[in-house]
């Protein structure tokens, strides 16, 4: 008989409902999420998820593909981990009620980027993300979890080192600490840190940054993936990899295939180097959008094809004008995932004892350098699953070390209250252009050292949620810049032009800040 422990859940994407799901039996379990229930990265995400459960495919495929798209910087064991138990997972899902879309009686399968073969599941076309959401938020809700929407996490609270707790601000605005043995990062990834990205308004941070505060790790932060294509509108609409992967294409402004003189792989080629082809091609061409062209699959396919297998991107581009039936539509990069995040082990620990992470604000390290198209929401329910199982069957111990490689860059956060000239940074806008500019797509070593001056002199004021997201997002943008910096060399999504080839005696980074001690009184 296992210990019966109070688990707190920050956020409500498909890793905290998942965890939260599975642990309500044994355990009383309390979920935090700052908006509505269904509202995370998950919702958004389209294209699918990736999982080799056809007769053509195997598992050693998938291991090797996410390998190889990682750029050497995968943990193998936990790549390995994530592909094998990936089919038990989605047949979890369909179990739960996910209606996967299907094809003669089976599961239909997309081609995304760097994958050897189709593998990706989709539902409702292009709202694999919603589709499992709702299904997994219906589950919850008829659990017994305690579940608080519109509640911000804001701190967590350390006896010893250990986590006890969380200060909480409710609907109200009032800040009330909870009781907990165990708390369960589940927040997702920092995509408002850049001027433009594919993120909700929700994905600022906050899981890393309650983290780094409480003394934890964060490993590989300097990984950001940024998305070759997002609808170049000022909400920069996401435009699935799986739209390439159904055959569209890249052109220049004259009209041009491009992708194919950088890589063999074209349009297919993994999403860092699509990514910086984009970039490239912007630059020469005044800094004007690049386009898509998908009126082709209209004639290979019949007309009614891309309304029918992608309805959600159908519906955003003519809501914005656009008939990407009838003409090209403009794209353009935008931030879209984080590889790195509070490092865990493969059952979710961090290295502060009661916390938890999984999901996007995790680093198992599966992803290594650069994410395999898809493989995220896979990740959410492999990690939140063992992350459950493992809080089921015994009691919460300290994190144990695993097999990592350990040529790790170790670096301290500078101490900001050190400061001696501190400004305040009035707007986010301000943030994400800094960052989309310096550590964005393509980087240097000079524009780093500015942004990094620049990020350790800004302080945020206010105690409404706007400021508190902002300060969450500078201290994350701290870590990543100190991460990027250090990393001297070309590696995945992290590109520099002064340091532009791969260098192999480079491996993890881990940065790490003094923790700072957050106790009910403080309130
Ligand atoms: C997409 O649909 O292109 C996004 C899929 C992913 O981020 O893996």
């Amino acid at each position: 008989v296992i210990a019966r422990q109070r688990i707190v859940v920050i956020g409500s994407g498909s890793a905290g409902l998942i965890a939260a799901l599975e642990l309500s039996e044994a355990h009383d379990v309390t979920l935090v999420t700052k908006l509505e229930l269904t509202e995370s990265n998950t919702r958004w995400a389209q294209g699918g998820i990736a999982v080799a459960m056809s007769s053509d495919d195997t598992v050693a495929e998938h291991i090797e593909d996410t390998l190889r798209a990682g750029a050497g910087l995968c943990n193998p064991e936990a790549v390995a981990v994530l592909c094998a138990e990936g089919p038990a997972r989605i047949r979890d899902l369909i179990r739960l009620g996910v209606g996967f879309d299907q094809q003669n009686g089976e599961l239909s399968r997309g081609l995304e980027a760097a994958h050897t073969r189709p593998r990706v599941l989709h539902a409702g076309g292009d709202a694999t993300g919603l589709s499992i959401e709702l299904a997994l938020a219906r589950a919850v809700r008829a659990a017994n979890v305690t579940l608080l929407e519109h509640t911000f996490a804001a701190d967590l609270v350390l006896e010893n080192n250990r986590v006890t707790g969380l200060i909480i601000i409710d609907p109200n605005g009032n800040r009330r600490q909870l009781s907990a043995d165990t708390v369960i990062l589940a927040s997702g990834g920092a995509g408002q840190l850049f001027l433009h990205t594919t993120n909700p308004s929700v994905a600022t941070g906050d899981g890393a940054a309650l983290a780094l505060r409480a003394g934890a790790e964060i490993a590989d932060a300097e990984f950001y993936q940024f998305h070759p294509t997002a609808l170049a509108t000022a909400d920069t609409f996401l435009i699935s990899e799986a739209v390439r992967g159904e055959g569209a294409v890249l052109l220049d402004r004259a009209g041009r295939r491009f992708m194919q003189a950088i890589d063999e792989r074209a349009e297919l080629a993994p999403r860092d180097v699509v990514a910086r082809g984009i970039a490239l091609q912007m630059a020469a061409q005044d800094g004007e959008p690049v386009l898509l062209d998908a009126t082709g699959l209209e004639r290979t396919h019949g007309a009614g094809f891309l309304a029918r297998r992608f309805p959600s991107i159908h519906a955003a581009c003519l809501e914005r004008g656009f008939d990407w039936t009838q003409q090209p539509i403009p794209v353009t990069p935008a931030a879209h995932y984080w590889m790195g995040g509070v490092r865990t082990d493969l059952v979710g620990r961090t290295s502060v004892p009661g916390l938890y992470a999984v999901g996007e604000v995790a680093c198992t390290g599966v992803h290594g350098a650069n994410r395999l198209a898809s493989n995220s929401l896979l990740e959410s329910l492999v990690f939140a699953h063992r992350c459950a199982t493992f809080l089921n069957s015994e009691d919460a111990s300290h994190f144990a070390e695993n097999a990592q490689d350990h040529r790790e860059k170790v670096l301290a956060l500078p101490d900001i209250t050190s400061v001696s000239m501190p400004k305040t940074l009035r707007d986010r806008t301000t943030l994400q252009t800094l960052l989309w500019n310096a550590a964005g797509i393509e980087r240097n070593g000079a524009s780093m050292r500015a942004a990094l001056e620049q990020l350790l002199q800004w302080q945020v004021e206010g105690t409404d949620i706007a400021s508190l997201e902002t300060a969450n997002l500078l201290t994350v943008a701290r870590a990543v810049v100190t991460a990027a910096l250090a990393r001297e060399e070309s590696r995945g999504a992290h590109f520099r032009n002064d340091f532009p080839t791969t260098s192999p005696a480079w491996q993890h980074s881990l940065v790490y800040a003094q923790p700072i001690a957050h106790e009910v009184a403080a309130c």
